[in-house]
């Protein structure tokens, strides 16, 4: 465990605590790769929109991306930088609304486009269009934005040259946790159903899911193709990546409520898979638990589990070298990202509260939550 572990369990319990040190560790990096290639990397905010660090995360990053209006409005509050938004389908009602806060506006068709044009170019904004290469180089068919059928970006045989009139730019999205393997598989997919379009554009969006804060991640690789791409078509490279900036950022604090035996001993939670990092369901995954080991490992196993009525909400199974009792704190990693974005009230669960311990070792809880949280969003 880290020194500044013993600060994380200063925290309420449940509580989200950010430790700037880390992601500071992030940040760092991504900047030195728009040093090295004069890219733009922007915070993608579905992923991590902890805004009370956006600050910071714009000292070092170019601005933030957004999936709509909300994160749109929140990014240009709160950060301030260059804001840019993409969205499958645009409400009329938002649409004039997010041309006063976003500078780039990315569509997911030509009708998109042509619907909203004259009011995108009228704001002043820079319009790009979404293509999808139809190269899925990952197995997560929930993640897979080139799957058959895909609703998602401009495939080359529907693309519509003759309607580029007042596009910059173009995006693409294909990634999920991969490395620069994939988006060099990627690129050549990109370059050999669009390329001809390239030369025309300003700019061209590499889209998320580069997973460069991931210590085995390729950065040489990522510097390389930037750079390749940049000077063989003169556009300006953006990466929007969310995961790769809070990465192992994070940590989700929480205590053992009570144990259960039933042939192997359950320790139920104050936290909730369900509720709280609902991708350990949804991926699945396992999340690290500081201290613990794999199911075995240690003499003393557990199932840990939340205290919701879904027999499912389960985290996982952990073994310690201790018995776990009522009262036990627990410290969950890499519990950044898609995580805070994600929690909802299932069960009336109550929902973690937020912290940051900053670079000199305080601990500073910047939200908690309570009853009325739950109450303001029903009727
Ligand atoms: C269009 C777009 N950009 C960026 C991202 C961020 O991806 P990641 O958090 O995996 O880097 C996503 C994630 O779904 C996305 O859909």
């Amino acid at each position: 465990m880290m020194d500044r572990t013993k600060a994380y369990l200063q925290a309420p319990s449940p509580c989200f605590v950010v430790d700037e040190v880390l992601l500071i560790q992030n940040l760092e990096r991504l900047a030195s790769v728009q040093g090295r290639t004069g890219c733009k990397i922007l915070l993608a905010q579905k992923a991590f929109s902890m805004f009370s660090l956006y600050p910071l995360i714009g000292k070092y990053l170019s601005g933030a991306t957004a999936s709509g209006l909300y994160e749109a409005k929140l990014g240009y509050e709160e950060m301030g930088k260059e804001n840019h938004v993409y969205c499958p389908a645009y409400r009329e009602d938002e649409f004039d609304e997010i041309t006063r806060l976003c500078g780039h506006i990315l569509f997911n068709s030509f009708t998109q486009w042509q619907k909203f044009k004259d009011r995108a170019l009228a704001a002043g904004c820079e319009c790009g269009i979404r293509i999808n290469p139809e190269c899925s180089t990952q197995d997560h068919a929930i993640y897979d934005p080139c799957s058959p059928g895909s609703r998602m970006g401009v495939t080359a045989a529907n693309f519509q040259p003759e309607l580029l009139d007042g596009i910059t730019g173009l995006h693409f999205h294909t990634l999920c946790e991969q490395n620069a393997d994939a988006l060099e598989q990627t690129l050549d997919a990109v370059e050999a159903k669009f390329g001809a379009y390239l030369p025309k554009m300003k700019w061209l969006n590499f889209g998320g899911g580069h997973h460069i804060t991931r210590p085995d991640y390729d950065v040489e690789k990522l510097i390389s193709l930037i750079n390749r791409t940049q000077e063989r078509y003169g556009v300006q490279v953006y990466l929007e990546p969310g995961e790769a900036v809070a990465l192992n950022a994070g940590f989700l604090v929480c205590t053992v409520l009570e144990i259960v035996e039933n042939g192997i001993s359950n320790a139920i939670l104050d936290t909730s898979a369900a509720c709280h990092m609902p991708d350990v369901l949804e991926m699945p995954y396992r999340p690290p638990l500081l201290g613990a080991g794999l199911p075995e490992e240690k003499p003393y196993c557990y199932r840990l589990g939340g205290p919701t009525c879904l027999a499912g909400d389960i985290i996982g199974d952990y073994s310690f070298d201790h018995p776990l009792a009522p009262g036990d704190r627990l410290i969950f990693g890499d519990m950044a990202h898609y995580s805070m974005v994600k929690t909802n009230t299932f069960n009336g669960m109550a929902l973690p509260s937020i912290a940051i311990l900053d670079q000199e070792g305080n601990l500073r809880v910047k939200k908690t939550f309570g009853y009325e949280d739950f109450k303001e969003r029903l009727s």
